[in-house]
């Protein structure tokens, strides 16, 4: 297959990183693209950039079906809308780049699938982690059995939100609607707060990392919401941050575990420095011990540039080739795994629901309660209900499953 001259792009989505995308557009000399068409729900909408009104449509088939158009970059919110784009473009053949992780996490392995049997592509380095090129890098450069672990901070709206409670003293709500104002946030911000938006994206991650496809479904994710001061003066007192981190990690040679949960930080770590909308990915490896990558996370520019980025190698024909999930003795997924975690409580009925294998402090007070124990990955997820119920929060205390380089 030989390049295409000229990109011509069919847009899905004028919302923050679709505007971002248009202004990247228009400072990339070298890019050789043009947007030919721009699908979005309300023609009308007024938007902050300058588009020529003439290419904007609200039906998906001005796009799909003209034979002009070589590249779909697709950067809507709805994932249910942008999985039936996505899926009858790659049918049809036609190249995409997605920002789209909730899409992407529940569908992986249909949409590998499509891409081989139309012999195309879809990049979605934008997907995860902003700016940071993680997805490409886990692909090309980490194509080797070494790696032990991907752990980071994955979502930048909730790193905000910890950043400003934690370093101002901001009150929640106020850091949250800022996070909101300044386009970090999902049109739902439940999503990051919760823990999901990290979740999708670890999802992918670990497929880039590992070859291996987990569904969201079957991974423990907790997110920030329940965090309360008593939380927060006892980290810091400890002189410790509360990020909300994402992990998948190798806890033995042929086993491995990923969760997204919230995290006590030393000022060792890497991520410790990592704050507001910025995301940071440490990579463990044996051989090479760490690796850290840091960037912006969220906003329309920052992911505007890794759509960017997909678009031009996409002039080169670039695609995953998602070799090593055909690799021989790829890791199991496993939640047979201990953690060590901090529980707070207030209503001390709650510790029925959590199976501990040991517990090695407790703390009760009228105001607030925690124990520190270990318990199983497993455990935890069958205690969702009483964790989504009641006023519980639950911190991880890090530890190395795989103590190696
Ligand atoms: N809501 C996401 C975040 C946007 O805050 O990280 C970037 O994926």
């Amino acid at each position: 297959m030989t390049p295409p001259d000229t990109l011509k792009i069919g847009l899905f989505g004028l919302g923050t990183v679709g505007q971002g995308f248009i202004r990247a557009l228009a400072l990339a000399r070298n890019a050789h693209a043009e947007i030919s068409r721009i699908c979005v729900r309300n023609v009308a909408k007024p938007r902050r950039v300058a588009v020529n009104p003439n290419i904007l449509t609200d039906n998906p088939d001005d796009i799909i079906n003209d034979p002009g158009i070589n590249l779909i970059v697709e950067v809507i919110d709805d994932p249910e809308a942008s999985y039936r784009i996505v899926t009858r473009a790659l049918r049809r053949g036609i190249p995409v780049v997605s920002g789209n992780k909730a899409m992407i996490a529940r569908h992986l392995p249909e949409l590998i699938r499509l891409q081989r049997e139309a012999d195309t592509a879809l990049l979605y380095d934008a997907s995860s982690c902003g700016s940071i090129p993680i997805i490409r890098n886990l692909e090309e450069y980490y194509d080797n059995d070494l790696l032990l672990e991907v752990k980071g901070i994955l979502n930048g709206s909730s790193n905000y939100i910890l950043s400003r409670v934690f370093d101002l003293g901001a009150p929640y709500a106020e850091a949250l609607a800022e996070a909101q104002r300044l386009g970090f946030a999902e049109a739902d911000p439940s999503f990051d707060i919760l823990g999901f938006d990290s979740l999708f994206k670890l999802v992918i991650i670990t497929v880039h990392a590992l070859g291996v496809y987990v569904s969201p479904d079957d991974v423990l994710c907790q997110g920030i919401a329940d965090i309360s001061d008593f939380d927060i003066s006892y980290a810091r007192d400890k002189r410790w941050k509360i990020k909300l981190v994402a992990q998948v990690v190798k806890v033995s040679d042929t086993e491995f575990t990923l969760f997204v949960m919230p995290e006590f930080v030393s000022p060792q770590k890497y991520i410790y420095s990592v704050d507001n909308e910025y995301n940071g990915v440490v990579i463990r490896g044996e051989c090479y011990d760490r690796q850290f990558m840091f960037g912006k996370g969220a906003g329309a520019l920052p992911t505007a540039s890794s759509i960017l980025s997909d678009v031009m190698a996409r002039r080169h024909l670039y695609r995953y080739e998602y070799k090593k999930m055909s690799y021989i003795g790829r890791p199991a997924y496993t939640r047979q795994v201990e953690l060590l975690i901090y529980l707070r409580y207030s209503d001390p009925a709650v510790l029925e629901a959590f199976t501990f294998t040991s517990i090695s402090e407790r703390y009760t007070s009228a105001t607030a309660s925690y124990v520190i124990g270990r318990i199983t990955i497993e455990s935890i997820i069958a205690a969702g209900d009483t964790l989504r119920r009641h006023d519980v929060f639950v911190c991880n205390i890090p530890q190395f499953f795989l103590d190696r380089d």
